[in-house]
């Protein structure tokens, strides 16, 4: 009785994807494509295989070129051996009815000369984020980078173009666009990493070109089958971080995002009182405000439960609930939810390394 009454266990059409419930396990970098072709392999395989139970899983990010590294031992999807990576991956999520989209990464300023043999990296402007690259020799600060010529933009927008052809050969259901944290989307959307005198920078419009240029081309490839991710709350170390721009750059964004047949907007929440901070006004309305303008398809994230995501979508907050961290020790988490089962914790000494172990060692439960 409880399971069917259960909002998260229940389906949804994104799109042509029929998704079986509501769950969805959030993007994980788990730095375990430790080859040099960064090509996912079996274990990779095993890992998405075991989470197959989720309505959809959307994979850790992954690099569309060469230049969009930003930490080691995370995959791309730009050469032959990676889209047969991936195939495999694919395959084994099918093969279990499950559901997965590819997250489409691009690392800008936020990485480091170690991936690109000396040579420095390029952001929106010559602006040194503030950040820390992981690297072959542990985390390294980033440095002042080089600024994208605009032709560069361009070429930019066409590599996503590509990577979503990828994706379709490598057999994704769909596309996310990693528009996050302090990845090159946010260092295009912030004033203190783009002060760019092109179209590209100055007014929030120009800062937002980039995003809805890339977005356009993954929509021409996969259609409704396009998400993307935001975190308009992330206070991450350095320049990125909230500021006076912040709401109405996201009020724009996804009132424009209204005109485009997208699948849907991912967003994470905020992990702290926002009372003081730039953006106070979305203390206590933080979905609700941006679910009152956009009108897609909207998954909400950050530290929710069975309890609390079950709410949100009762509450028409949210359609879907993607959760990360508790995919990673409980690879059954819709079962569990369904049958009431404890969660089990996972050990986050291994949440960025260890091979199989923390990776695909975590057992289903059985339920007693
Ligand atoms: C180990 C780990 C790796 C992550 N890697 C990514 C990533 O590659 N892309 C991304 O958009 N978010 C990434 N995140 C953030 C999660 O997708 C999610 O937004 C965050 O963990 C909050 O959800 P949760 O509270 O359910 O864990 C990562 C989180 C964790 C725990």
């Amino acid at each position: 009785m409880l399971a069917m009454k259960q909002p998260l266990l229940t389906t949804y059409e994104l799109g042509a994807v029929q998704l079986k419930n509501r769950i969805v396990m959030a993007p994980m970098t788990r730095r375990r494509v430790t080859n040099n072709d960064l090509a996912p392999t079996t274990l990779n395989t095993t890992y998405y295989a075991q989470r197959a139970g989720a309505g959809l899983i959307i994979t850790e990010g992954t690099a569309i070129s060469p230049t969009a590294i930003g930490f080691i031992n995370v995959p791309g999807i730009y050469s032959t051996q990676q889209i047969a990576g991936w195939k495999l991956v694919t395959d084994a999520v099918h093969a279990k009815a499950g559901k997965i989209f590819v997250q489409l990464a691009h690392g800008g300023a936020a990485s480091h000369p170690d991936f690109y043999n000396g040579e420095i990296p390029a952001g929106p402007s010559a602006i040194n984020p503030g950040l820390q690259a992981f690297t072959q020799e542990g985390f390294k600060d980033t440095v002042i980078p080089r600024a994208f010529t605009t032709e560069e933009i361009k070429a930019i927008v066409k590599e996503f173009s590509q990577a979503a052809l990828n994706a379709k050969q490598a057999g994704f259901d769909g596309i996310e666009l990693h528009a996050q944290i302090y990845t090159l989307i946010p260092q295009f959307l912030s004033a203190a990493t783009n002060q760019r005198m092109d179209e590209y920078g100055g007014s929030i419009e120009n800062r937002a070109r980039f995003l809805f240029e890339v977005l356009e081309e993954l929509i021409k490839i996969y259609g409704k089958q396009v998400g993307i991710k935001f975190s308009p709350a992330a206070f991450n170390p350095g320049l990125l971080k909230p500021d006076g721009f912040t709401i109405d750059t996201f009020d724009y964004i996804l009132n424009k995002l209204n005109n485009y047949d997208l699948g849907y907007v991912h967003l994470l929440g905020p992990d702290r009182d926002l009372k003081g901070t730039p953006i106070e006004a979305l203390q206590d309305n933080y979905f609700s405000r941006f679910r009152n303008i956009y009108q897609g398809t909207l998954i909400a994230n950050l530290g929710f439960t069975q309890q609390t995501g079950n709410k949100l979508i009762d509450d028409g907050l949210a359609d879907l609930v993607s959760f990360a961290a508790p995919f990673i020790a409980n690879p059954d988490l819709p079962r569990r939810f369904e049958l009431g089962i404890p969660l089990a914790e996972a050990d986050q000494s291994t949440y960025y390394s260890g091979g199989a172990t923390g990776y695909t060692d975590y057992p289903v439960a059985v339920k007693g």
